[in-house]
């Protein structure tokens, strides 16, 4: 058993630089099943989620090299099963991705059921719909295994999804990237890294338009050929690094950024009293003897402020003066966190999808537990801002998708390290 352990009460001060965006590499990782060629993947995080969606693709035959520490070359050439059942599979919720992907390949698909994060119902009805719609017949087997069958190449359609989906947007796409015919999605997610799997299909000759917009057009193509590609920087893991500066009022130069996919982070820390100011690829967050103040935050499909930067938020909003209102509109159980931040003197009430924030709080610190990835994000920056010693466990949940977050925030000062315990020991302090 590892945690965390914080001591707190030092401002953030330096730079630090984001990597490659998780929620991109999780589904561009498993879009190379579609190419006809090897590619090489460049900024891809060293996180465990991208190593575990690597290790699926090894499973299935694929052959995957870490060129270095961001690189993986991957030839998806000697795949020859469209079946990903194993446990590995079950282990993360992008698993999701191989559905469209080996549809797309193989027109049939055999996939256990994703698991990942854990804050409430994450349905797949709206990607099975599209796929249905497409002509693969799709069924749920011992509760545990997604099948979908298809006796020829999967058919373009028009699909409207009921909700805005991430996860449905991109899982079509690369369904309908091969298939015979034209698929229009409408109501599509626009988050940036839609944006990017369909940049990276396209420099492959796929036939993509109008990512980053509610509809979007694919005209099936027949051969998709190698390349190299570069992820974008990661949007969540930056605003992160942005509410933790503000929380301990220091000053941070954010490089490795795409400024215009902070828009709704950098206007919430505009509107608390935060200076940020943007350049090309970089921002400077200025949260120096600053009186923070209160604001409202409502989660919204992209450009909205993204649900998962929400727990961060809540976290630093605990520290500025007044009350904040916060309304998760994306996750219908995305508070689990806050009990934690209670026991670390946070005082926030929660009605359903409404959590009111008292500012001023005095945060000390607690052994507290990461609920799930941007949770222990949130707990990590109440940790830095809190006095005394923070432990922080179940921090596998962290590592999914921060990339040696130890590391970049011992070299902006932070008191912040990873300590084995044994589980006998562990029982007594949990
Ligand atoms: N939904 C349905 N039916 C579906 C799919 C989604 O009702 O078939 C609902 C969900 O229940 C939710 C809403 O639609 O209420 C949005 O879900 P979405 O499909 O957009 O989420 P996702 O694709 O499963 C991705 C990210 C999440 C992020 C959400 C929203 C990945 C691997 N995960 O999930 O990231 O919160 O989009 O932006 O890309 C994280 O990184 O911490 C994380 C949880």
């Amino acid at each position: 058993m590892e945690k965390y352990i914080i001591n707190g009460g030092k401002p953030l001060v330096g730079e630090v630089t984001i990597s490659g965006a998780k929620n991109a590499a999780v589904a561009i990782i498993p879009a190379t099943i579609l190419c006809d060629e090897p590619c090489r993947i460049e900024n891809v995080p060293n996180i465990s989620d991208v190593n575990l969606i690597a290790r699926i693709l090894q499973n299935l035959g694929a052959k995957v090299k870490r060129v270095d520490k961001h690189t993986l070359d991957i030839d998806p050439r000697p795949i020859r099963t469209y079946e990903a059942t194993d446990d590995a599979v079950r282990g993360m919720r992008a698993s999701y991705y191989l559905l469209g992907a080996l549809i797309g390949r193989f027109h049939n698909a055999k996939v256990a059921l994703p698991g990942g994060c854990n804050f409430g119902l994450r349905p797949i009805d709206q990607h099975l719909k599209g796929f249905e719609a497409m002509g693969a017949d799709c069924n749920l087997v011992n509760g545990a295994i997604i099948e979908a069958t298809s006796d020829k190449r999967v058919c373009g359609t028009e699909i409207h999804l009921d909700t805005v989906s991430v996860g449905t947007t991109m899982n079509l796409m690369l369904a309908a990237v091969k298939a015979q015919g034209q698929t229009v999605i409408s109501n599509a997610a626009k988050e940036p890294h839609i944006v990017d799997l369909a940049n990276f299909l396209n420099t492959m000759g796929a036939n993509i338009r109008g990512a980053g917009t509610d509809v979007i057009k694919i005209r099936g193509v027949d051969y998709l050929h190698g390349t190299t590609y570069s992820i974008i920087p990661d949007q969540i893991e930056a605003g992160t690094y942005m509410a933790a500066v503000a929380a301990t009022r220091g000053k941070l130069l954010v490089k490795n950024v795409t400024p215009k996919h902070l828009d709704s982070i950098t206007a919430k820390l505009e509107e608390i009293g935060v200076s940020v100011e943007e350049y090309d690829e970089a921002v400077v967050i200025d949260a120096t003897n600053r009186d923070l103040r209160r604001c409202n935050i409502m989660t919204m499909p992209h450009p909205g402020f993204p649900t998962d930067c929400q727990p961060q938020f809540v976290a630093l909003l605990t520290t500025v003066s007044g009350t904040s209102i916060v309304t998760e509109n994306v996750w219908d159980n995305r508070y689990q966190y806050i009990r934690e931040l209670h026991n670390m003197g946070a005082r926030i009430s929660v009605n359903g999808r409404v959590a009111i924030v008292d500012g001023d709080c005095t945060l000390h610190a607690a052994p507290v537990k990461a609920t799930d990835l941007r949770a222990g994000a949130a707990l990590i920056i109440a940790g830095l801002v809190a006095s005394g010693t923070t432990e922080i466990s179940s921090i596998h949940y962290i590592e999914r998708g921060y990339e040696e977050i130890i590391e970049k925030l011992c070299a902006l000062g932070a008191d912040i390290k990873k300590k084995y315990f044994p589980e006998d020991e562990t029982a007594v302090t949990a």
